[in-house]
């Protein structure tokens, strides 16, 4: 079992440790995982050269460390426990060993398919067994996976699969969200047309829906596991050998495929999450996330299972068949350790304190949240209504960049401060700096948050494109991994994440690049420009406003504002759909045509005069001319 940091003087004298000796303090950490081959240098390269490596010269495998190494105890212990959408469906309960023949069987039918170390492999699947299977069955091969969230469109998926060059594809005839359904197999149909490097569909009967068969293409899941032998020796990977690409969003350009590695990861992860939600070896821990998400990936899969847990996985939404959902599968599975968004509190919250007060709840000893700011109303509803006072809560901050956990206090062993992250986890030096790149160092300080020097977690490029990583994280503020987000200290040194500062919209947790939901928009021959903003929203934490200049003559699309939606779900997700759209004369620019956002921002925040230095805008009466339509559509609160 790994280490355990159990006061609050153990974890200041981990976190010094950490950063004056990393590589003594790492080495110890990363000699409780089993290594093929031990690691001859623990830490190499810096953010100048953004050349980072860790454990170097070890082999290792994180499906080995996940599975096979807790076989000797554990193969009768549960492993996963997957909550179907539908209630009245059992769960399916699987023990470390079912889940070692699951994946042997799974790594066994892919290398007979020819793939093999280095490949890439796309998933686009249901947040259940099936998935976790996968990946680690490509993690066990060497075989580098790329799962795309099943809320994403056919473009979406094409140009992952592009990006990646998948020769193959892992998807299910369909899902249902609550009364939803989503028929991933016609999405990934269509998706394929435009992937050549496509060569094999395997197919998973989840719902037994209808689907398009391309004979020759398609294979049924169950089809390319049988007969598959139910042992595998597991590759030894380089612990630098790229593990997984998953695509975030960022302020320009086209989504990124962030790479993780293979050491650095396992070891954080495992690392992070003992320390952070203090599991127990008996803990049932239900991470509400989508395995499509990084925060699946690293705490709803492996996290768990690199710490021998039972890890449950949900395949529905909090609110359906009704806002009860989630208490009942804590009761029903007596879950001791509870991580999910601010988004759904608030959205549960909504539905008020009775739907929690039907259940018990009494198995819960902590609680997490994760995306996005947590407001002090939802911080204490959660506190009180879910925890009941005596679970302590631990707000985690991280991005998909950072592999792991980054902020966060360690449930009841490190103070919690409401709506602050709080302490950086040991092995993480966080600092502010000013606009300028100047580093702040007045403990009581505002600015913009970067890292200063490399942790086991921390991506290591962009997929097939190392120069747009150096330029996205390390040229703002050279020789630091800059984050994109705001941030405060406070006297207690305790950090508090006040959202992106950068073009990036947290909606629902999700990240959404505008420059992607603007270059969606202008494939509407109406639309000749558009600015796109976030602005506060009660449930979602930030909603979509658009801003558009049209053509003059646009009154001949009567349908604008649906015709805009369905360009953005075609092109992204329907959860990339705006709240908002106002249609304005010309938008704020200066005089070299760039948008001064900072003033559309001002004004979705409800501002109404005071919108700074405007002397550089072109026509600075266009402000007024936006405001006075802007007032008349939020006061209509009409939606589109
Ligand atoms: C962005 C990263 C990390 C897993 C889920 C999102 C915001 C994340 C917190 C938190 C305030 C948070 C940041 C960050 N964020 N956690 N506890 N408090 N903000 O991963 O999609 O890569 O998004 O989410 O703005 O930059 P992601």
């Amino acid at each position: 079992m790994l280490a355990e940091i159990r006061s609050l003087a153990e974890y200041q004298e981990a976190w010094k440790n950490s950063i004056h000796n990393p590589e003594s303090f790492w080495k110890t950490v990363a000699e409780s995982f089993y290594w093929f081959t031990p690691f001859t240098k623990v830490k190499e390269g810096d953010f100048k050269q953004v050349n980072m490596q860790w454990f170097v010269g070890g082999q290792t495998n994180l499906c080995y460390n996940c599975i096979d190494r807790h076989l000797p105890e554990k193969a009768n212990q549960t492993a996963l426990i997957v909550e179907p959408n539908d209630p009245t469906t059992p769960a399916k309960v699987v023990s470390y060993q079912d889940l070692y023949n699951a994946v042997c069987m799974f790594a066994n039918a892919l290398e007979k398919h020819g793939i093999k170390s280095g490949d890439r492999v796309c998933l686009y699947m249901p947040n259940g067994f099936e998935a976790a299977v996968a990946m680690l069955a490509c993690t066990r091969i060497g075989a580098i996976h790329s799962v795309v969230f099943g809320g994403f469109s056919a473009r979406a998926l094409a140009d992952r699969i592009h990006d990646t060059g998948s020769a193959i594809l892992i998807t299910a005839d369909s899902i249902f969200r609550g009364n939803k359904e989503v028929s991933l197999k016609a999405i990934a149909d269509e998706a394929c047309q435009s992937c050549p490097s496509i060569q094999s569909v395997i197919v998973l009967k989840h719902t037994g829906s209808e689907i398009n068969w391309n004979q020759g293409r398609d294979i049924w899941w169950h089809d390319f596991m049988e007969n598959q032998p139910s042992t595998h020796t597991a590759v030894a990977m380089d612990a630098e050998a790229p593990l997984f690409i998953l695509y975030t969003s960022g302020s320009t350009g086209k989504p990124k495929g962030i790479v993780h590695t293979t050491g650095g990861y396992m070891v954080y992860i495992g690392y992070t999450f003992r320390n952070i939600f203090q599991s127990q070896p008996q803990d049932i821990y239900f991470c509400t996330a989508d395995v499509g998400w990084v925060t699946g990936h690293s705490y709803g899969v492996y996290g768990p299972l690199l710490n021998g847990i039972t890890s449950v996985l949900f395949e529905g939404v909090p609110t359906w068949p009704n806002a009860g959902r989630f208490w009942e599968i804590v009761d029903k599975f007596k879950i001791n350790i509870l991580y999910t968004a601010p988004t759904a509190i608030r959205a549960l919250e909504a539905f008020g304190a009775e739907w929690p007060a039907k259940y018990s709840l009494a198995s819960l000893r902590i609680l997490g949240t994760v995306g996005e700011p947590i407001n002090v109303e939802a911080w204490n509803w959660y506190h009180k209504q879910i925890g009941k006072e005596k679970c302590p809560i631990v707000d985690t901050w991280w991005q998909t960049e950072t592999g792991g956990i980054m902020i966060s206090n360690l449930a009841g062993v490190t103070a919690e401060k409401p709506t602050f992250a709080t302490l950086p986890f040991p092995g993480i030096d966080p600092v502010l700096v000013d606009e300028t790149g100047k580093e702040i160092t007045d403990t009581v300080a505002e600015g913009r948050l970067c890292i200063r020097s490399s942790w086991p977690g921390v991506a290591r490029t962009t997929w097939r494109d190392h120069e747009r990583f150096k330029q996205t994280y390390f040229s703002t503020f050279p020789g630091l991994y800059y984050t994109g987000d705001g941030c405060r200290r406070d006297e207690g040194s305790f950090y508090r994440i006040t959202g992106r500062v950068d073009d990036v919209v947290n909606v629902s947790g999700h990240r959404i690049g505008t420059a992607e939901v603007e270059s969606a928009l202008a494939e509407h021959p109406a639309v000749i420009e558009s600015a796109v903003v976030g602005y506060p929203h009660e449930v979602k934490g930030q909603g979509l406003y658009a801003f558009v200049i049209c053509e003059p003559h646009h009154s001949e699309y009567p349908n604008l504002i649906p015709e805009c939606q369905q360009i953005i779900t075609q092109k992204i997700g329907s959860f990339a759909k705006l709240d908002f759209i106002q249609v304005v004369p010309g938008l704020p620019k200066t005089r070299s045509g760039k948008i001064m956002r900072r003033i559309l921002r001002k004004i979705v925040e409800g501002e109404t005069q005071n919108f700074g230095d405007t002397t550089s805008l072109l026509d600075p009466t266009i402000v007024q001319q936006i405001l006075t339509d802007y007032q008349i559509i939020r006061n209509k609160h009409t939606k589109p």
